[in-house]
């Protein structure tokens, strides 16, 4: 299509009621239901079509990102977006559109496209190094047992067995202390932040977030209604003095593995971050997704676990220990709001799998747990070598690692890098399912890339770092 023809499809108002993303994506999807734009025709790249029009290329990205997700466009690596084939005559079909909400139509626009699925994915565990057969044993008890009528609607807030043994676990391995009437059981750790967001905050109120920080945390108080402010992050971890909590109802915190840098946090500063809140009155949600694994240095117990910690949300999950899929995490709720917590997760209907749970509870109880976490940490150690050697050997001081204190993911950044979208992207291309580390950041972003190394192999790596540096030389 001619550009001119392409920027005359589209009436952008930079005043009007909706924002431009929203704009840009009704005004091309209307083109291609009423067939100004046809099957397999080209659009402008997301360059092109920002220059065209007079938006930023993000503006263009995220429309063309909506359009996507809706079947409306094609896009391939490299390639210009195509509009694709639709069966525009079947009823109730895309012919007849339903409305989303705006909140749907911001849930479904990533800042920038990215593979879910591929090598280096950051965060991700190895799923075969799950213990299917021990798990297999356990789940099958689990399914023969009644489960004192949580196999209906009983114990929505967790398996009595499970909570009491999380308890045990949580205060041996983390230094809290708390009954399992405290503890609810959820299917994940982003089921747990919007069970959270919906207890300790209204539709409005602002959230403090790390910066770079996890953003699915950001994604999920953003959909539950919130203002996501910055809380920079430095070699110390989130740093309070940096940022205003005078109107953060929330604080979401990730210390003993900030995510994505993979800094500790030392006491001196969780002491700082729980006296902030403390004088703004926020409640701090401590994510401790993945405190299990521990490369550098000591674990230090949990900031909920500190003396005085005050209103701390603690949040886990068996998504790193064991699997993604699984869908089990847990909340500890601040004293006194436990049953307001409970009531909040029944209304969201966010209860986790019963035989799952009773499964889980078998498998921590016998103490299998624990050994897993200690075997399969060895493994993980071991690839985080064979990422880092690879790396440092092919790129040298072109590439400026920040070797992590814990978890599965370690950041790198690239000083002549200005744009590390394009070279994401060209990863990705490549099989590689690294991020833009800028994506992470709500403020100030820094380029570099995101590296998970839970599967990594030693041939992963090489072709990692060489597929980097040829990258970085064209
Ligand atoms: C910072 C952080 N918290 C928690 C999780 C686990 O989330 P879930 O339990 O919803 O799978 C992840 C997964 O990548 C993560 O990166």
């Amino acid at each position: 299509m001619e550009p001119a023809i392409f920027s005359s499809l589209v009436r952008l108002k930079p005043e009007g009621p909706d924002t431009l993303v929203v704009q840009l994506y009704r005004g091309i999807r209307s083109a291609v239901l009423d067939r100004r734009l046809i099957a397999g025709e080209a659009l402008p790249s997301s360059r092109a079509a920002a220059a065209l029009l007079g938006v930023g290329r993000n503006t263009v990205n995220a429309a063309y990102d909506l359009l996507v997700a809706e079947g409306m466009i094609e896009v391939r690596p490299g390639a210009q977006p195509r509009v694709a084939t639709l069966d525009l005559g079947k009823p109730g079909g895309v012919a007849d559109p339903i409305r989303l909400s705006e909140r749907a139509l911001a849930a479904m626009v990533p800042r920038r496209r990215g593979l879910s699925e591929g090598r280096l994915a950051p965060g991700s565990p190895d799923p075969a190094l799950f213990p299917a057969d021990a798990w297999g044993g356990v789940l099958r008890r689990a399914a023969r047992h009644r489960q004192d009528g949580a196999e209906g609607y009983a114990h929505f807030e967790g398996l009595p067995e499970l909570r009491k043994v999380l308890a045990d676990q949580l205060h041996r391995h983390r230094g809290l202390v708390f009954t399992p009437d405290d503890i609810v059981v959820t299917p994940g750790t982003q089921a747990s932040l919007m069970i959270a967001a919906a207890t300790f905050a209204d539709p409005g109120d602002s959230a403090l977030i790390e910066s770079p920080g996890y953003i699915s945390a950001r994604a999920t108080f953003q959909a539950a209604g919130l203002n996501c402010m910055a809380l920079p992050v430095d070699a110390q971890g989130a740093n309070p003095a940096l940022a205003d909590f005078s109107n953060a109802r929330l604080v979401y915190v990730t210390p003993s593995t900030q995510y994505p840098t993979g800094v500790r946090m030392p006491v001196s500063r969780r002491l700082a971050v729980l006296e902030a809140a403390r004088g703004a009155d926020s409640i701090v949600v401590e994510d401790d997704y993945d405190s299990e694994f521990l490369w550098e240095g000591r674990g230090i117990a949990a900031l909920a676990a500190l003396p005085d910690a005050g209103h701390v949300v603690y949040l886990g999950s068996a998504a790193k220990s064991l699997l993604p899929g699984l869908r089990i995490g847990w909340i500890v709720a601040p004293q006194g709001s436990a049953s307001a917590i409970r009531a909040v997760q029944r209304r969201l209907g966010l209860a986790a799998n019963v035989h799952a749970q009773a499964a889980l509870a078998e498998f921590m109880a016998q103490g299998a747990y624990r050994a897993h976490i200690g075997a399969i940490s060895s493994a993980y150690h071991d690839r985080l070598g064979i990422v880092v050697s690879a790396l440092t050997g092919a790129l040298g001081d072109r590439i400026k690692l920040s070797r992590p204190d814990g978890g599965l993911q370690l950041t790198a950044l690239l000083p002549e890098v200005a744009d590390d979208g394009p070279l994401r992207e060209s990863l990705n291309a490549d099989g590689f399912a690294v991020s833009s580390l800028s994506d992470y950041f709500l403020d100030r972003p820094e380029q570099g890339l995101v590296i998970g190394f839970g599967t990594a192999t030693s041939r992963d790596a090489r072709r990692f770092a060489e597929a980097l540096a040829r990258h970085l030389d064209s």
